[in-house]
This record gives C-alpha cells, sequence and structure tokens, in this order.
C-alpha cells in the first residue's frame, strides 16, 4: 500500500525546502531563488538552487535534484517512507498507520529492533557469570561501571548460539537477522551461528538513537582485534561516527575526532563527551560533511605512529574541504588518547585538557611536519622547503591565514616575507582560475549530457532529447495544453527511452487530475528523480509560447523521421517499418 498524493501534498506543504535546508547550509536569497554550496558535494562556488515558487532544488555541479523529501532521504540518509515520516514528524503530522508497511521500511525497523535486543542481551551478560571475563577486561582497561552502562558495553558469549537462540525466541526470524549482520547462515546446516562471540561488545548507536551496529573487541592479542558489523541496510560504516550522539549533546562545536572505541570512551570518562570516531575505516567526505552539521571545529587526536599521522594528513585535507576548521593534537610519548588519559590518573581530565588547549592548528602541524623532512643548513635544502612551503599557504582560502604564515616561512628561511607573498599569490592566482575553470567544465557537461547515465541515449541524440525534455518541462508546467499535446504526439513518437517514459508517466498522472510532480520522488529512483527535477525546473530559462511548443514537438517528429542512413541499413524490419509508416504518415 501506498501513502495517497493528498498525504504527500501535505507533508510537502507544512515543510517549506528552503526553512529546512538552512538548518544544514548557509543559503543565500537570489531573485525569488535561494542559493549555496552543495551539502552533497565539494565545491567553493556555489551552484546549489532551491526553487522557492515549487519547492525544488537542483544542483548543477553534481547533478542532485528532487524535492523536500529527496532532500531529506540524501541528507539524512533515509529511504522514501524514513523521510516522509522524518517530515511528518517535523510538522507535527501523524502518519496514516495503514500505509506505513512498505516491506524494506519494515526491515529496516525490524533490525533495529533485533540490535536494541542484542545490546540488551550483551550488556547483561556482563553482569552474569558468562561473562565475568568481559567485565574484568573492560575494568581492566580504567572503565567505571557507570561508563560502562552509558556505553552500553557488553559481552558476547563463548557460544556460537548464544544470541541467535534468544533473538529466535523473542520472535526475530533467521532473515532479519541475518540481515542485521547479528548471525550467520551456518554451514552445518543448524540454523544460525552468531557473528560475535568472546568478544566484549560496543554499540554503535546513531544521532537518532537507534542502535546500528557493534564493534567487538578481542580480549587477547590475536587477530582480527576488533570485528565490526559489516554493511547493512541499516549501516553504512563510512556513513557513521562512533559516539555522535554523545557529542551532539555536548553542545561543544569543537569535537575531538580519534581512531578508537576505547580513545573515545576514555575522553567521555574524563569529561570530554564532544569526542567521536570512525568506524575501522579511513575519514571519509561524508563524514566529514556530516560532522559539520553539528561541529564548527575539528580536533584530529590520532595515534601518534607512522600510520596515525598519515591519516592526520588525510583527513585535514577532507575537513578543510568540507569547511571544517582544523586543529592537530599530538600526543607525546607515542601513546593513544585513551593510554594518554589512563596513565595520569585521576589528573587524566586536566592533563587532556592541556594538550588540547596548546594544540596547534593545522597549517601549524603541516608545517612542522613539512619542516623535519628537510635540512635547515643546506641552502639547497632550505630552498626545498621554501618552495614546498609556499605550495602549502597557496592552498589556504583565507588571505589573513596566508600573511600570517608567510611571516613564520619568512622568519624560518631568512628570505624576505614580500617576495614569499608575491610567490604564493602567484600559485593562488592560478590555483583560483584552474577551480573555476573546472567547476565551470563540469557544469557544463552536466548540461551537455555527455555522460547522462540516466538516459544514455540523450548524448547520441541531442537534438530530441533536448526538444523532448523541453516538451517535459512544458506540459508539467501547462497541464491545461495536454489534450492538443496528445493529440500531436504518441509515446512511440519519442527517441529517447527514458523521456518517453516520463511522457507517459506525466501524461498519466495528468489524466487523472493529479498533481504532476507529488510523488516523483516515491516513483523514480534518487538519481532518476534528480533528472526529472533538472528537466523541469529547467522550463523557466525555456521559451514557453504555444509557438515554441510547436517547435518541440516538431523537432521529437522530424527527428524521429530522420533516421541515419546507417540506422535504415542496421534496422530491424520491425523499426525498419516504423520508420516507413511515419514517412508516410508525413506525406498526408
Ligand atoms: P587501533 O588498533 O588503534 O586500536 O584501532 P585501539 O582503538 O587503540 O584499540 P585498543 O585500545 O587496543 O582496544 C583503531 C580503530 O580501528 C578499528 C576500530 O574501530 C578501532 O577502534 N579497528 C582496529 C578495526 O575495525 N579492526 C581491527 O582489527 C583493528
Ligand atoms: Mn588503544
Amino acid at each position: 500500500m501506498r501513502l495517497s498524493d493528498d498525504f504527500i501534498s501535505e507533508v510537502k506543504y507544512r515543510n517549506d525546502l528552503g526553512e529546512l535546508a538552512a538548518s544544514y547550509m548557509q543559503l543565500k536569497r537570489r531573485g525569488r531563488n535561494l542559493v549555496g554550496l552543495c551539502p552533497f558535494h565539494g565545491e567553493k562556488t556555489p551552484s546549489f538552487n532551491i526553487y522557492t515558487e515549487n519547492g525544488s532544488f537542483y544542483c548543477f555541479g553534481c547533478g542532485a535534484g528532487g524535492d523536500v523529501i529527496s532532500f531529506v532521504m540524501k541528507i539524512e540518509n533515509l529511504d522514501y517512507l524514513e523521510a516522509v515520516k522524518f517530515l511528518a514528524q517535523r510538522a507535527g503530522m501523524s502518519m496514516p498507520e495503514d500505509d506505513y508497511d512498505d516491506s524494506m521500511s519494515r526491515l529496516r525497523t525490524r533490525i533495529y529492533e533485533a540490535n536494541r535486543e542484542a545490546a540488551r542481551f550483551y550488556y547483561k551478560k556482563l553482569g552474569e557469570r558468562e561473562g565475568a571475563q568481559g567485565l574484568a577486561y573492560l575494568r581492566g582497561r580504567g572503565l567505571a561501571d557507570s561508563t560502562i552502562r552509558h556505553f552500553g558495553l557488553g559481552f558476547a558469549p563463548e557460544s556460537r548460539f548464544a544470541l541467535g537462540d534468544y533473538l529466535l525466541g523473542k520472535g526475530f526470524t533467521e532473515s532479519e537477522l541475518i540481515a542485521a549482520n547479528l548471525v550467520f547462515k551456518s554451514r552445518s546446516g543448524r540454523g544460525v551461528v552468531d557473528r560475535f562471540y568472546n568478544r566484549v561488545m560496543f554499540p554503535i548507536i546513531d544521532v537518532r538513537g537507534n542502535v546500528i551496529a557493534f564493534g567487538g573487541r578481542i580480549m587477547t592479542d590475536q587477530k582480527p582485534k576488533y570485528l565490526n558489523t559489516s554493511d547493512t541496510i541499516v549501516f553504512n560504516k563510512s556513513l557513521n561516527l562512533f559516539s555522535l550522539n554523545n557529542a551532539k549533546n555536548s553542545k561543544s562545536r569543537a569535537y575531538i575526532l580519534c581512531e578508537g572505541y576505547m580513545d573515545v570512551i576514555a575522553l567521555n570518562q574524563a569529561g570530554f563527551t564532544e569526542a567521536v570516531a570512525t568506524l575501522g575505516t579511513a575519514l571519509t567526505f561524508d563524514q566529514a560533511t556530516l560532522l559539520k552539521r553539528y561541529c564548527d571545529e575539528v580536533i584530529v587526536c590520532y595515534d601518534a605512529d607512522e600510520a596515525g599521522q598519515k591519516a592526520t594528513a588525510r583527513a585535514i585535507d577532507i575537513l578543510r574541504r568540507a569547511g571544517i576548521v582544523v586543529r592537530v593534537l599530538r600526543i607525546p610519548d607515542g601513546k593513544d588518547p585513551d593510554e594518554f588519559i589512563r596513565r595520569h590518573g585521576d589528573k587524566g581530565h586536566a592533563a587532556f585538557k592541556n594538550l588540547l588547549e596548546s594544540s596547534g592548528n593545522d597549517v601549524d602541524y603541516r608545517m612542522q611536519q613539512l619542516k623535519s623532512g628537510f635540512d635547515m643548513n643546506s641552502p639547497q635544502s632550505k630552498l626545498g622547503y621554501l618552495n614546498e612551503g609556499v605550495k602549502l599557504l597557496a592552498e589556504l582560502d583565507n588571505p589573513m591565514e596566508r600573511d600570517i604564515y608567510a611571516s613564520k616561512l619568512s622568519d624560518e628561511t631568512d628570505v624576505a616575507k614580500p617576495s614569499i607573498m608575491e610567490q604564493v599569490n602567484r600559485l593562488v592566482k592560478r590555483k583560483s582560475y584552474n577551480r573555476s575553470k573546472d567547476e565551470f567544465k563540469q557544469i557544463q557537461k552536466n548540461l551537455s549530457a555527455r555522460d547522462d547515465r540516466i538516459n544514455p541515449q540523450h548524448a547520441a541524440n541531442l537534438r530530441a532529447a533536448t526538444a523532448e525534455e523541453n516538451l517535459i518541462a512544458f506540459l508539467v508546467n501547462n497541464t491545461d495544453k495536454l489534450g492538443y499535446i496528445e493529440s500531436k504526439l504518441k509515446p512511440e513518437d519519442f527517441i529517447t527511452d527514458f523521456n518517453r517514459k516520463l511522457y507517459v508517466y506525466f501524461c498519466e498522472r495528468i489524466k487523472n487530475q493529479k498533481e504532476p510532480m507529488t510523488t516523483v520522488s516515491a516513483d523514480f529512483t534518487a538519481d532518476e528523480a534528480s533528472q526529472v527535477y533538472r528537466i523541469v525546473t529547467s522550463y523557466s530559462n525555456i521559451r514557453s509560447t504555444p509557438q515554441a511548443l510547436d517547435e518541440y514537438i516538431g523537432v521529437i517528429l522530424d527527428e524521429g523521421t530522420k533516421m541515419s542512413e546507417s540506422d535504415i541499413a542496421n534496422a530491424s524490419t520491425g523499426s525498419l517499418a516504423e520508420y516507413l509508416r511515419k514517412l508516410a504518415e508525413q506525406k498526408k
């Protein structure tokens, strides 16, 4: 069963896209529209547009588009029904219960429930004889019982059937538990076996409070040290962060980014609830964008080893691109934050606070890293440092920042600041020129349909496809012309399959007295919906007179009959017959 058009219209009506989007990003008014830096890809010049009169958006940079529902789907990583539910809640509307039974959404709900039950089960085991070893392990790592409870840490017993049997007994099906990645189908034939056994368990909880996955640590030196839930339909490890639910409540706008679960937990215990960690992978741009929603500044606090320092350089770059201010904290003596805090015992808080306060910004850090690779006593090597330093400064967007570090570089190398600045400015100019050229090229590429994945016939039939798109935009914006258009143009007349599908779709809706766009985000995939919104929002840029309409129709019919010689040679008899029929029709 699906949600009624009326309900969807009401949800959309009560959730203004511009207002909602403004809570995720900065928007500027431009005429009737709003523009901003696209939250779905990295860019420096805004190509993300919100069309306020019809509540839709389109990004000319990455081609993302849609309505307020698509926006929430993308930015909150939800499926269609969840996004509708999210918006309904936001507007204080209740969901029509009967309609809410899409099977995918139901499975997600079941997985959340299974995960929650699993977390309870693991936690309970810690208090039982079976879990004594786990509890001793966690306490041995310096965790207070209140911390263990706060994070809901637990223990997966040694038996390979403990959790599976328990959850099956609670009414979950094997396929639900497999979909949650809590169990595997057993090879021996006895139903399912637990994914986690004989490990201490770390539940991973999202910002809405759902248990979405687990990390499990072995209590010995065996490998793998941590085992994590594989990606499921509720969990994508590169889209989530450990303990973001706690950090979100910390009220701090400067987060501490660590490598490990234990680092975050130790920091929380020491009073730093603004700590988060990635989930066993390198930081992704999506995670940086997610962070940007909750904080303005990130202090990178990775392990002191070489791998940690490599990861730091990468993280700095990604965080900066997401528009986050970055600082880097170095932990002395090659420790990780967990070890550092534990070693300072009661004074853990004060000691770490000290480190935080002395943490330099990312530019300091990178200059230091850079400098350590050069011998400042050799003129040749010094020149090398200067060249690399100038490149680093040219990457900074803020002119004041460039100025400050040029002074520093000048002090370090005894080269006059003006000549350093001259080099920097030259590079900055070239970079900004290249960047706008690249972004412009990308937009052109999107407009020229050179790699239109949704409508692969677009590029080879540019004239026809453009006319088709204009016609569709015209139809959706002038539904009263349906009769006229249909009398001239049959679906078979369309050259490209995707546009034909759209034509049939909109004709059908308009005929049934439905607003054409209301359920586009439900009826098409996200990428297809983006395309539909691109086509329909282009209406403001095309001619919309009755003459223009006739021209669009004319071009489509004309292109259809104008099959090239090679097409005819290659054509199957069926389409050849069709071609001849069209020719005959035109003669009439
Ligand atoms: P580390 O190896 O730095 O471990 O991995 P740690 O956090 O210091 O662990 P402890 O203190 O020995 O318990 C950092 C993070 O990388 C992921 C985990 O998320 C871990 O917290 N990881 C590590 C895995 O996913 N699998 C592994 O086998 C190891
Ligand atoms: Mn550690």
